[in-house]
């Protein structure tokens, strides 16, 4: 599908983004040039998944299409039970309404917003064990997704019989797209057993991660991603998908299990939020295009072409002396605000202020991942002040050219050569009680 996108003036974007104040989620996406917000249902669908669309059964129970995103998530993940869910943080959603209850304790690598929202919002906690290499973005790990075992270790021996499982996000989305190694899989698993414990991975990007376990982990440089996979997964109980991603559709998720008295608990749920467990909110057409997704987004010559482009741009910005986090993630590229601004008080939200000037200057959407997205602390209501401030640059699939690229980059090297007149930041005027970054309201500070 080829789209128009359309340039627009400097004078246009101050109204604009003053209109939305100052808040990116607010802006129409015609007033857009360059959409970065986010590589979450923004992929381009091959001719094969559409194709796939046409042949959506639409039977309200047992329909064909149920079974073939069943039979490619077999395939593909080796879950033998799944439920469809319409995405990612639905499939959270119902997960853990039978497995989070109030005061546990779930530790894992970095939660994502939204997983974390579903944690908080049952008066549970997530606490993070990533690795310390992740929040140094200088430094260059290979692995900064993983989960620091004596960290996990720590949570497990003094919270035992609160923890109902560890989750494990692949790739780490919030430490800047970056990958767990297979080796932290195992140990996780080998920690997880000694405990008694299940393993969740949120697996929104799994392909990616995979393809990283190809390129830096020496013992699987002649693995096909297909088998990589499949022993990623076999060190879990359960998967969370968010099928927007690395199943390269607009709409859908899902939830994959081994265990039959689990599968029956969330079926209940499924039927209650979601819809039927054989669609989940979904129509037989988005479930063929999902499992056609799936063996698509786990093809080696197209993660390859993907993650290249990712690197392409995050290597313009890094000749052009922009901090970034390394290496450069798998769907996004993630510069360090902190370093960026470095005069800019925490308080006026450093990355936001990024954000904003970023749109201002070329139209070019990115997203906070910071101090706004981290929300108040649900306790004492204070803001935190995570110990990374990103702006995040995630690329669509199968979207933009390098052309488009180029434009980003030499933008953002616009705004880094005038950042000593970037000298005010953002106060909130109004914001959600969770999750507050969609729909948050600013003025100048
Ligand atoms: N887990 C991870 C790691 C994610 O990145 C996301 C979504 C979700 C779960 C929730 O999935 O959006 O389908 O409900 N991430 C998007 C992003 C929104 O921009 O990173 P969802």
């Amino acid at each position: 599908m080829v789209e128009t996108i359309r340039k627009s003036s400097l004078q246009e974007r101050q109204k604009w983004i003053k209109d939305a104040k100052y808040n990116l989620f607010l802006l129409k996406s015609e007033q857009v040039f360059i959409d970065l917000l986010t590589d979450s249902g923004t992929g381009a669908m091959s001719d094969k998944q559409w194709s796939e669309i046409m042949l959506g059964d639409e039977s309200y129970a047992g329909a064909s299409s149920y079974y073939k995103m069943k039979d490619a998530i077999n395939t593909i993940t080796g879950f033998d039970h799944f439920l469809p869910v319409h995405q990612g943080r639905a499939a959270e959603n119902v997960l853990f309404s039978v497995l989070v209850k109030e005061g546990n304790i779930v530790p894992g690598n970095s939660h994502f917003d939204t997983t974390k929202g579903h944690i908080e919002y049952r008066k549970a906690f997530a606490v993070d064990c990533t690795i310390d290499e992740a929040f140094d973005t200088t430094c260059c790990h290979p692995f900064k997704g993983n989960v620091d075992p004596e960290k996990l270790e720590d949570v497990l021996k003094k919270s035992r019989d609160k923890i109902p499982f560890i989750i494990m996000t692949l790739t780490n989305n919030s430490a800047g797209g970056q990958p767990v190694s297979m080796e932290n899989l195992r140990t996780v698993r080998q920690i997880a057993n000694k405990y008694h414990k299940i393993i969740v991975f949120d697996s929104a990007r799994f392909a990616e991660n995979a393809y990283f376990i190809k390129i830096r982990e020496e013992k699987y440089k002649n693995t096909s991603i297909r088998d990589i996979v499949l022993e990623m997964f076999s060190y879990a109980d359960v998967m969370t998908m968010s099928s927007k991603k690395d199943a390269i559709v607009n709409i859908g998720g899902f939830i994959g299990m081994r265990d039959d008295d689990l599968f029956r608990q969330c079926c209940v749920f499924n039927i209650m939020y979601e819809g039927y467990i054989t669609y989940g909110g979904l129509a037989g057409r988005d479930m063929n295009a999902i499992a056609q997704g799936l063996y698509e987004g786990t093809e080696f010559e197209f993660l390859d072409t993907r993650i290249r482009q990712v690197e392409y741009l995050g290597n313009r910005l890094l000749d052009f002396g922009i901090p970034v986090q390394q290496p450069i993630g798998g769907h996004a590229v993630f510069v360090d605000a902190k370093r960026f601004l470095p005069s800019l008080k925490k308080e006026e939200f450093q990355a936001q202020t990024l954000a904003v000037e970023l749109y201002l200057e070329a139209g070019v959407r990115g997203v906070e991942i910071g101090a706004i997205l981290a929300d108040r602390d649900p306790v004492t209501r204070e803001n935190r002040f995570p110990k990374l401030e990103f702006l995040r640059l995630a690329i669509p699939r199968r979207v933009y050219t390098n052309n488009h690229m180029d434009v980003v980059a030499v933008a953002l090297k616009n705004v880094f050569d005038r950042r000593n007149e970037v000298t005010r930041g953002f106060k909130i005027i109004r914001e959600a009680p969770i999750m507050r970054h969609f729909t948050i309201e600013l003025d100048l500070a």
